[in-house]
């Protein structure tokens, strides 16, 4: 398996481009299932991720055509070769849940793998099947896999969600785009990535109104056409490298970075003394007066503060003036990070969902261990900033979500190669 090996202590220098949304592709593309004609995608990330929900609509039957290095896919699911989402595809990408909705809508019947948990959490989908079934499906489960069966058609329905998910909004909101009559969700998911699926949606013939706010109203049509898309920026890579000159002094230029998208992020940095500048092509981040304040910070859901930066966010505030407390209330076991940061120095106490950091001096370079997407990277900023050489085992979780990290990181002057085994 691929490490990576960083000489931390260099301010970073230049500039990071920022790709496009790994979780906005993560439906996106399940989303072309409700049509027979292309869907074409721009702006589309170089990702495992992406490469794993290709080949799951692939082995439904659609065609994936990808051009411009990856970056365009046109997904044209003209008809289905088979109703299987085979459990060795869904166990590796939990997202594989995304293509139940729309399968189901366009051919009335799904065989999906449950997902199963992942390191962050158990990760159930009750909210993607109760849903399904408000909206008329008769769901059996069976061998771990959900046998969904909707004769006649999927009808709208009102669906109130009891807590936001991200996946269920989007699942419900994709399978209504073709029931009968109008389907309201109401405590829906608000963040950017919801508002772009529904305006891609939109483009494809469906009737969509409220994606942004918690009511969602979609009314049925008979069949979507074709459409062209481009992602957006991905607000988690963005927020990601945001933290980088923050973390090791310097300053960077993130280009196609949008306030908007991590508003919250942009209020926690400046309470933190970090600065944040609009530019001309995105933004800039610096350290105002050299040193880092200590921060309070709970997850929630958009426009919150996302738990998927709350692991890189930690890592900056190993090195803060002061105490941070950190509360994680997405997910119930996301500080996988945390005994790992302390592996290089860092003094943190964990108590359920509830974590201390007592910032230090500095961080000391050790071998890591990476154990999902997002804890992986907030051990490669911490080793940015840790004097002497961080080995970051497990890489491919940082290849799911990251293109390139060690090409964008090395061109703002980090010393940092991948070690392939
Ligand atoms: C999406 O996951 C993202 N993944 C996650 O990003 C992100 O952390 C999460 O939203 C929250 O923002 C993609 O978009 C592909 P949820 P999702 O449904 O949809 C519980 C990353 O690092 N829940 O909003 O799975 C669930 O267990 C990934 O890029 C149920 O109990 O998240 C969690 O505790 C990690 N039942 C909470 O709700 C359900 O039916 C929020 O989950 C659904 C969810």
């Amino acid at each position: 398996m691929d490490r990576i090996a960083i000489t931390g202590g260099r301010p970073l220098h230049g500039e990071i481009s920022i790709s496009g949304a790994k979780n906005a592709c993560l439906t996106l593309m399940p989303a072309a299932l409700l049509s027979d004609e292309p869907l074409e995608l721009t702006n589309v990330p170089r990702l495992a991720d992406i490469e794993m929900m290709t080949k799951i609509l692939v082995s439904l039957g659609a065609s994936v055509e990808l051009s411009e290095q990856g970056r365009r896919l046109v997904i044209t699911a003209k008809k289905f070769e088979q109703h299987l989402a085979h459990y060795d595809l869904v166990r590796k990408m939990r997202a594989s849940i995304l293509v139940l909705g729309p399968m189901l809508a366009r051919e009335h019947e799904a065989v999906v793998s449950l997902p199963g948990g992942c390191a962050i959490g158990a990760r159930p989908v009750d909210l993607h099947l109760k849903g399904l079934e408000k909206l008329g499906a008769d769901l059996e489960l069976r061998t771990g896999y959900v046998h969904a069966k909707a004769p006649g058609g999927l009808k709208g329905a009102e669906i109130d969600f009891p807590f936001v998910s991200v996946g269920a909004t989007e699942n419900l909101m994709m399978a209504a785009t073709l029931a009968k009559g109008v389907t309201v969700l109401k405590n829906a998911a608000k963040e950017p990535e919801i508002v772009d699926l529904a305006r891609c949606l939109r483009k494809m013939g469906a009737e969509i109104d409220g994606e942004g706010s918690d009511v969602i109203e979609i009314e049925g049509v008979d069949r979507l056409k074709g459409a062209s898309h481009r992602v957006l920026p991905d607000r988690i890579e963005l927020g990601t490298y945001m933290l980088a000159p923050a973390i090791t002094g310097g300053e960077v230029e993130l280009i196609g970075g949008k306030r908007r998208l991590v508003s919250a992020l942009v209020e926690k940095l400046e309470e933190a003394d970090i600065e944040v500048a609009d530019t001309e092509n995105g933004m800039r981040v610096k350290r105002r007066n050299g040193h880092i304040d200590a921060l309070d910070i709970a997850t929630s859901p958009y426009p919150g503060f996302p738990t998927d930066l709350q692991a890189q966010m930690m890592a900056l505030m190993t090195l803060a003036k002061g105490t941070s407390r950190f509360e994680e209330t997405i997910f119930e076991n996301r500080y996988m990070h945390a005994p790992e940061l302390m592996r290089m120095g860092a003094k943190i106490d964990v108590q359920g969902g509830v974590a201390h950091v007592h910032g230090v001096e500095r961080l000391t370079g050790a071998p890591v261990m990476a154990t999902d997407l997002r804890a992986s990277v907030s051990l490669v900023l911490a080793g940015l900033a840790a004097e002497g050489e961080t080995l970051v085992n497990r890489v491919y979780h940082l290849d799911r979500g990251y293109e390139q990290v060690e090409d964008k990181l090395r061109a703002c002057g980090a010393q940092i190669e991948r070690l392939k085994d």
